[in-house]
């Protein structure tokens, strides 16, 4: 049984579609890059998946439970946690207050206790490798960390299903390096299942085990990433000329 499965969704706003019919599974542990060009409806997908916004038509799966008409809060206690481009962290709190408010209304119905938050919270955040500024207020650090802050408030959760939105936008080399390295312990380490929108085609080289790619908000291609992005359509679509110039 699929984790999720996606079934001819459409999303339109104001009646132009930005999710044209998009249909696709992802089966439990897998690392699934998404990729296209601006525009394309890769937002538009993470937030129809988590609740963020309603799909026109079509329907989300979760295992066997049907959850695209669900609230934002109850996909989240269902497994599913959101990262995007720019870090949602909460200036008055500390850097481990903020990941504690993943631990104690995350992935649960029931609030966790504040010992037991507590200690998650710093185990998630010794793993982005942050335990050292746990005390430090929020604005003390940088964008880059701040995004491993909200990496952290999400896995606190303990999610089944992490979505990532262009969490590598920035970054340099080290960092982007660091930042797959991250992604992939945390599903190997909490079994967590990734579906990540990215830009930096070499990351997603590297990272993903399938890649699919949105045009238009239409499933362009879906598969292993080498055989993907030999595709023809994928590479017109997505590279462009710069592809063809260095074919
Ligand atoms: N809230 C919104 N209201 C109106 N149009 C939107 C909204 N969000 C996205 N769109 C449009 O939907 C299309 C897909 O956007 P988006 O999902 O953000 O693309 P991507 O993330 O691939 O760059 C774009 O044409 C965008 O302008
Ligand atoms: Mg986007």
């Amino acid at each position: 049984m699929a984790l999720l499965e996606l079934d001819d969704l459409h999303k339109h706003f104001g009646g132009l579609p930005a999710l044209d019919g998009v249909t696709f599974r992802v089966d439990d542990g897998e690392i699934l890059a998404i990729v296209g060009p601006n525009g394309a409806g890769k937002s538009t997908l993470l937030k129809s998946i988590s609740g963020l916004l309603q799909p026109t038509s079509g329907s989300i799966t979760w295992e066997d439970t049907d959850i695209t008409r669900l609230s934002t809060h109850r996909i989240r206690q269902m497994g599913v946690a959101m990262v995007l481009q720019t870090p949602r962290v909460f200036h008055s709190l500390t850097v481990h207050e903020n990941v504690m408010v993943g631990a104690m209304f995350g992935n649960r119905t029931e609030r966790k206790p504040e010992a037991e938050a507590f200690a998650e919270a710093s185990t998630m955040l010794e793993f982005v490798g942050l335990i050292g500024k746990a005390g430090c207020a929020i604005d003390e650090l940088n964008l880059h960390e701040q995004r491993y802050v909200d990496l952290a408030r999400a896995l606190a959760g303990r999610p089944r299903l992490l979505l990532l939105d262009e969490v590598m936008a920035g970054l340099n080399d080290t960092e982007t390096h660091s930042s797959i390295d991250m992604i992939r312990t945390a599903r190997d380490r909490f079994g967590v299942t990734v579906i990540w929108v990215e830009h930096v085609m070499k990351a997603v080289m590297s990272l993903a085990e399938r890649i699919a790619v949105l045009d238009f908000g239409r499933l362009l291609a879906d598969g292993e990433p080498e055989v993907v992005m030999r595709d023809a359509a994928v590479i017109e679509a997505y590279l462009g000329k710069e592809a063809h110039k260095n074919a």
